[in-house]
């Protein structure tokens, strides 16, 4: 069974761009493979932040990671530094981490960019990434698109530790990516992003929910209910093949294009669809927050279980790095 990491910064609740890119697919695959899914506030302190909200935001997200369906049962789902070897099998790689390369990603040029003062920790984010993936001997990493570089990084770290201290020790893990198009905000324009405000929360009240789905954005080619549209380049069809069954949205297809149905209709439909599939995860979620120290519990439990699968990689890895064995 191969084995799967993959992780989501403490940004607090999720919203659907979060569900249908990423998480969605994480619940699926936890049936069928042993999977990891890590809430990394080491990685979220790499940007300016508060340090007053960082542990609720950090809750938050566990909250949002069980209501949607993640199962410690099934999987492990832990906060990154509760498991401290996240932070050691960084400092370990990051002596054989290519630093022209580390200047080359396009996520830290796009950040540092928006900095005054760029640091370490910054630049080192895709080491941190890859001592998560590599301390679990993880070969497959469910990422979007805007991982792939990171995951390129990861390999060539994993193929010089490999070379130099152990032939295989660490698998050369892949991008499994995810196949949902990019969610658009209700704005339709930029990605959904709870910074932008343009976002649907995943337990929101079904009134909540047509009340920002009434006005959102769709194919500005529809001016009036008789243009037709086109289905593909509208960000509410995109929710409906997250949301609708199949038949659905092969409908919703042939009403836009033949302005059979006006956007609103279109709507109607989604809003419904949206509101019966979210019903279950906004209900767990109410029983996650009236009971904290549950959550805490079970984000304890799986901290435990990581924490002895990554000690046996440190164990190996500091054995054939040719440190001094403790007594
Ligand atoms: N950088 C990832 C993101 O922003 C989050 C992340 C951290 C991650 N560590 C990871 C993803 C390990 C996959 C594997 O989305």
């Amino acid at each position: 069974m191969a084995r799967i990491f993959s992780g989501i910064q403490p940004s607090g609740e999720l919203h659907i761009g979060n569900y249908l890119g990423a998480v969605q697919n994480w619940v699926r695959l936890q049936t069928e493979h042993d999977c990891l899914f890590s809430i990394v506030d080491l990685h979220a302190i790499t940007q300016p932040y508060d340090p007053g909200a960082l542990a609720s935001l950090t809750l938050d997200m566990a909250v949002s990671l069980f209501a949607a369906g993640l199962d410690p049962g099934k999987c492990i789902v832990f906060v990154q530094s509760h498991v401290a070897e996240h932070t050691e099998l960084n400092w370990l790689l990051t002596t054989l981490a290519p630093l022209g390369e580390l200047e080359r990603q396009t996520q830290f040029k796009d950040k540092a960019q928006r900095q005054e003062s760029v640091t370490m920790g910054l630049l080192a984010y895709p080491v941190l990434q890859a001592a998560d993936v590599l301390l679990y001997k993880a070969s497959l990493v469910p990422v979007g698109e805007d991982q792939v570089q990171h995951l390129e990084l990861m390999r060539e770290i994993a193929r010089r530790w490999n070379a130099r201290y152990g032939h295989d020790f660490f698998p050369e893990p892949q991008p499994l990516l995810t196949r949902t198009k990019r969610v658009l905000g209700l704005d339709g324009k930029a990605k959904m992003s709870k910074s932008l405000g343009n976002t649907i929360g995943l337990f929101e009240s079904p009134e909540a929910i047509w009340e920002k789905l009434r006005p959102a954005a769709t194919d500005p080619a529809r001016k009036t209910r008789k243009d037709p549209g086109t289905p593909e380049i509208c960000n509410i069809f995109t929710l409906h093949q997250g949301f609708s069954a199949p038949d659905t949205v092969e409908e919703v297809a042939q009403k836009c294009r033949t302005a059979g149905w006006g956007c609103l209709d279109c709507k109607r439909v989604l809003a419904d669809n949206m509101i019966k599939t979210l019903a279950p995860i906004r209900e767990r979620a109410a029983a996650l927050k009236r009971d904290p120290a549950g959550v805490l519990d079970r984000l304890r439990d799986c901290a435990n279980r990581a924490r002895s699968l990554a000690q046996r990689t440190i164990a190996d890895v500091r054995g054939k790095m040719g440190l001094l064995k403790d007594v």
